[in-house]
């Protein structure tokens, strides 16, 4: 057979192998995996390098609506350009639903925001924060079935989060459809408090924000959404999980036979709550939900990552620009930190920090790396196998490291919305130095090489923690 592209001499990895092989890709898709492809109208010369899949990023929030005045600093242009810069060939990002909105009529929202302007692929969740009868019996049985297969509930921000028998009858109806739902846990009513408390302290800055959301408040969010999954028997992904209370009662419900998948972050290894604590209003840089943690955390999180409590590995990209008023520096914000925007950017730095931090100091190995940054990815959120390995008939989205390549994060060089990284200067082993979705080379050496902005929407099937739901076998696959 000619193939439209070789790529040769490389080492591929898949989440459960490393083996040499060339690797040939014809109309887009893996064709071959073998010893030595030669007819190839371009032929990739991988001599040294890992051949992995590329990145799927299930946790990443592109022109969202964050607030008066307020304006996220990635659309789906920037967005995905930094996303394939770090390795990435495809991003799970959220559509909104705004209260009294019909879902597609948010669909038909973001489809417009997204549309043409993607350089990698995406797909939605679909963020439910008014689940009426109407949203949960009519719409979301025929959006399930249409491929948006994944939602996410809210237990914490004001005018986002749902009442417990909200939840409820949110899952319930997940379960009916076999749609997935990432849950936010954290307790709302908790924080309000302690927010009320340190404001009549005249404690306003950036490092309260950690202080008012406590891990406790997580714990029990996560505990609580554990439990009403319990009662209706519904497969719950934790996402954005910062310690190792939360982390331990994912690992109990397991025990309990609870079909649960979750997640943790670049920010929860890298930083912790005194970063918040950083000159005047520096810690703004910092402000996400959950907050940063300690040391202990982080190493709790590492051992999740390690041990498989934890499946996934996002970013949580929540981007806004620093020193600008429509972002963390916005008028009131100055003035108090419940008005920052929660969120920080990370779409570009997920897989070398991992990569760096993980694999190159032993911490995990490079199929455990690729299960969690690529393969766990497609497998739950519905894309596999056509996303998220290398294997015959797979979309040629392809990641080519250099183990060797040092690199010094600068915001620059991760071409993003924001103003800044909160990895600056950090040092990184390891560098996805070329990066192709369905055979186009889309990244090479740290620059966008196609401008056609040829990303695809996925429509997606039943994630593999839900499709065999209900069928008495409630042990994790
Ligand atoms: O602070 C964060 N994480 N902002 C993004 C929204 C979310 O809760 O995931
Ligand atoms: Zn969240
Ligand atoms: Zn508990
Ligand atoms: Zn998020």
């Amino acid at each position: 057979m000619r193939f439209d592209k070789v790529i040769r001499y490389g080492t591929v990895v898949t989440a459960s192998d490393t083996f040499k092989s060339d690797v040939g890709i014809k109309e887009g898709r893996i064709a071959a995996l073998a010893g030595a492809l030669t007819e190839a109208d371009e032929i990739i010369d991988a001599t040294g390098l890992y051949v992995m899949p590329g990145g799927i990023d299930s946790h990443v929030h592109l022109d969202q609506p964050s607030g008066e005045g307020i304006v996220m600093a990635d659309d789906f242009e920037s967005g995905t350009r930094s996303a394939a810069i770090g390795g990435n060939s495809t991003v799970l990002t959220f559509c909104m639903q705004e209260k009294g909105q019909s879902l597609r009529e948010a669909l038909r929202l973001y489809h417009a925001k997204a549309e043409g302007r993607c350089h990698i692929d995406v797909s939605f969740h679909l963020v439910v924060t008014d689940p009426t009868p109407e949203v949960l019996g009519q719409e979301l049985p025929a959006l399930v079935a249409d491929g948006y297969t994944s939602i996410k509930v809210f237990m914490t921000y004001d005018g986002l989060r749902l009442r417990d028998d909200e939840i409820l009858a949110t899952l319930d109806a997940a379960r009916r459809t076999g749609a997935l739902v990432m849950v936010h846990c954290e307790n709302e009513d908790a924080i309000r408090y302690l927010i009320g408390r340190h404001e009549a302290e005249g404690q306003v800055e950036p490092r309260y924000h950690a202080a008012t959301r406590p891990i406790a408040a997580e714990r029990e969010a996560t505990h609580r959404a554990l439990s009403l999954a319990e009662i209706v028997d519904t497969p719950v992904v934790i996402v954005h999980v910062s310690n190792r209370q939360a982390m331990e009662e994912i690992r109990r419900a397991r025990q309990r036979g609870q079909k649960i998948a979750g997640e943790t972050c670049p920010q929860y290894l890298m930083l912790t709550s005194e970063d918040l604590d950083a000159d005047a209003l520096e810690g703004a840089k910092y402000v996400c939900s959950p907050p940063p943690r300690d040391k202990e955390s982080q190493s709790a999180c590492w051992e999740g990552i390690e041990q498989g409590v934890f499946d996934l590995f996002s970013s949580d990209h929540c981007p806004f620009r620093f020193d600008d008023p429509a972002g963390k520096l916005n008028e009131k914000g100055r003035r108090h930190f419940r008005w920052i925007p929660n969120g920080i950017p990370g779409v570009a730095t997920r897989l070398p920090i991992l990569f760096s931090e993980g694999v190159m100091k032993g911490r995990i190995d490079l199929n455990r790396f690729v299960a969690v940054t690529s393969t766990n990815h497609a497998k739950l959120y519905g894309l596999y196998p056509r996303k998220g390995t290398i294997a015959i008939g797979a979309d040629a989205d392809i990641a080519l490291w250099d183990p060797d390549m040092q690199i010094t994060l600068t915001n620059e060089m991760l071409r993003h919305g924001a103003d800044y990284t909160p990895y600056e200067g950090l040092a990184v082993r390891g560098w996805p130095v070329r990066v192709m979705v369905r055979g186009t080379t889309v990244a090479k050496d740290g620059h966008l090489c196609d401008s056609r902005r040829g990303g695809s929407y996925l429509h997606r099937t039943l994630s593999s923690l839900t499709r065999n739901a209900g069928n008495g076998n409630r042990n994790r696959g």
